[in-house]
């Protein structure tokens, strides 16, 4: 419902309600609500099959999602110390830290610099990427330390966010590119040694320790200062989950002859699930995602999700309603503005929502200042709708990427660590995921509405940077016990 709510200030002139607007917008609303809502029986369908590809993606046939086994093998106990180097390569920035994990149980201390990433990196060359990289991290220590040659005693953990197949840690075979990156010579390459040989010739004698994926790093940093936690999700410009499985619960690790019991950390890579589009209630706007897309066939679930794509759904159903429905939004407008792919980021929306105002006076101003476009009041209880309808169906069909990992390692109660743009900053995404996983996993009312769910979605330590310092801590602990397994370059941590 527009413009009601406890937390409102006094309305402006005006009005927000869907009451007081005309017929053929309300059949529009209607319309749009038809095709984003996404009703408590879909939810558990969709859950149920996710809980089937969860499996499949663990067996030797595989199956779209990729379950990738990370070589994470224990989750630290709060005990581990030593300084690290942690780089971490997201889809919008890139961040360059030292941490320090103290004497003091589960403490860090943390330096870093943030650095953009130039969007024209993104579709650049294999050669560009890697050597702003490693100017970045050359940079960052030229600046905190005088002396190059201690170096080598700081292993570094970069977290590359991207699907990447590990024999051991220290590997990443980039399986595709997502997030909109497409730079050729990567794809089915070991990314180390390019990053390697980019750092070397800046002269920064950095040893690698560690290749993580950002959900790894959430799932291992969260659970260094809460042991309840049992994921680690990222919602942000990508959407995806790590947990801890056994090994003998991994079919396609069964030649390897690990112990049954031994924990190995899966970066489900969730964002793949259902590339066959068998369960998913896609929409025409996601399909012309998809078709847009540098890689059209994947990501189908990120792409209906994740911080990158909302904007442009929203966009897409404008410039549809403008251009091909009898309602003609913004008639006699110039749209050209709208018109303009990716022109609209998911802060766009979270804008949206957050208008407090009973006339949307916000919403006006945004559509005015950015796109030159002045909505009437009828319009601007249509984009309410339509954002709140995107963001509850990202909110919804999350939750059951969690329901199914839930259902599957049979976690009747824990909690989850999230992380990323979506989840901190996207209004009412958590409650709206909560409800979610209420309705999949058929929790009872609370007695005490301040009592925690089962299953809590909570904020996470900071898993790319913390998180790769304790993954290079662990399998330091690991080379120091005479544990290889998974480790292609011990020496790197002598
Ligand atoms: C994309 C990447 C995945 C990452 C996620 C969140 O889904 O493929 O590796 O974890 O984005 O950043």
């Amino acid at each position: 419902m527009v413009g009601l709510g406890p937390k409102k200030p006094p309305s402006r002139k005006g009005t927000g309600s869907i009451a007081d607007i005309p017929k053929d917008l309300k059949q529009e609303i209607a319309n749009l609500e038809r095709l984003f809502v996404v009703p408590t029986e879909k939810l558990k369908e969709i859950t149920h099959h996710f809980v089937s590809e969860l499996d499949k993606g663990l067996s030797v046939e595989g199956g779209s999602i990729p379950m990738n086994p990370t070589w994470v093998m224990s989750f630290p106990d709060g005990y581990e110390t030593g300084t690290f180097l942690a780089l971490d390569m997201g889809g919008t920035n890139l961040r360059v830290c030292e941490i320090t994990l103290t004497d003091q149980k589960s403490e860090f201390d943390i330096i870093q610099s943030k650095y953009r990433m130039p969007e024209e990196l993104k579709t650049g060359t294999s050669e560009e990427l890697w050597d702003y990289i490693a100017d970045c991290v050359h940079q960052f220590v030229e600046t905190h330390h005088e002396d190059l040659t201690k170096l080598e005693k700081l292993p570094l953990g970069f977290t590359f966010s991207y699907p990447a197949s590990q024999s051991y840690v220290d590997e990443g075979v980039l399986q595709r590119w997502t997030k909109g990156f497409d730079i050729a010579g990567v794809e089915g390459e070991n990314v180390v040694p390019m990053f390697e040989a980019a750092l070397a010739a800046k002269g920064t004698p950095i040893k690698l320790a560690a290749l993580i994926n950002d959900t790894t790093g959430t799932l291992i940093a969260s659970a260094y200062t809460d042991t309840k936690m049992k994921i680690g999700c990222i919602f942000g410009t990508g959407c995806n989950a790590a947990y801890m499985e056994n090994a003998g619960s991994i079919p396609k690790l069964a030649h390897m002859n690990l112990p049954a019991d031994m924990p190995m950390a899966i970066n489900c890579e969730w964002g793949a699930f259902d590339n066959e589009h068998k369960v998913l209630p896609r929409t025409p706007y996601d399909i012309i995602i998809d078709k847009d897309s540098p890689r059209p066939g994947q990501q189908a679930f990120e792409k209906m999700i994740a911080g990158l794509y909302l904007g442009e759904l929203f966009r897409l159903v404008m410039v549809d309603l403008h251009d091909n429905h009898e309602t003609h939004i913004f008639a006699n407008q110039d749209i050209d503005k709208l018109r303009r792919p990716y022109t609209l980021d998911s802060s766009f929306l979270s804008a949206i929502e957050d208008d407090p105002w009973e006339n949307l006076q916000e919403t006006f101003d945004l559509f005015n200042e950015k796109l030159s476009i002045t909505p009437t009041q009828p319009e601007l209880v249509l984009i309410r709708r339509t954002a709140e309808l995107i963001g509850t169906r990202a909110a919804r069909l999350s939750a059951c990427g969690v329901a199914a990992i839930s259902i599957k390692k049979d976690y009747k109660t824990c909690h989850v660590g999230a992380d990323g743009s979506v989840f901190n900053k996207y209004p009412h995404f958590k409650k709206r995921g909560a409800q979610a996983l209420k309705e999949i996993l058929d929790w009872p009312e609370k007695t005490n509405p301040k009592d925690e769910d089962p299953i809590e979605i909570l904020a996470a330590e900071d898993g790319s940077g913390v998180g790769a310092a304790l993954i290079a801590a662990l399998t330091l602990k690991r080379v120091k016990a005479g544990n290889l397994c998974g480790i292609l370059h011990p020496e790197n941590f002598v």
